[in-house]
């Protein structure tokens, strides 16, 4: 059964923002983020391309230091933050994987 997850727009903050959530997929803890860049929000699954390791370098520290890239903390892969892109890395050419989401006024819905 699908579970929802509702995440305040206050507490993903300004541009560039993420914030970081888990959810259980078949008894195994998950974790994805959300990324508000320019304007607009994103949800992705934590999840490198390259490896199946979380990206985050520090919990919710996914931006390299120009925030304007999503990095991987374990070889460097480097994501666009509007498709998923990977533009740079060990896993150039692939794409993080989307979580479906819906936008409301004040919140980000996500059922996963
Ligand atoms: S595990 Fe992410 S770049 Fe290698």
């Amino acid at each position: 059964m699908a579970k929802q997850i509702v995440i305040e727009k206050t507490k993903i903050g300004d541009h560039p923002s993420t914030y970081r959530f888990t959810f259980d997929e078949d008894g195994i803890q998950k974790s994805g983020f959300v990324i508000f860049f320019d304007n607009a929000y994103y949800v992705y699954r934590n999840e490198c391309q390259h490896l199946p390791v979380e990206l985050d370098w520090q919990e919710n520290e996914f931006l390299d230091d120009e925030n304007n890239f999503i990095v991987c903390a374990t070889h460097g892969a480097i994501y666009e933050p509007s498709t998923g892109h990977c533009v740079n890395g060990p896993c150039q050419g692939s794409f993080l994987k989307k979580i479906e989401f819906i936008e409301d006024l004040d919140k980000i819905v996500i059922n996963i």
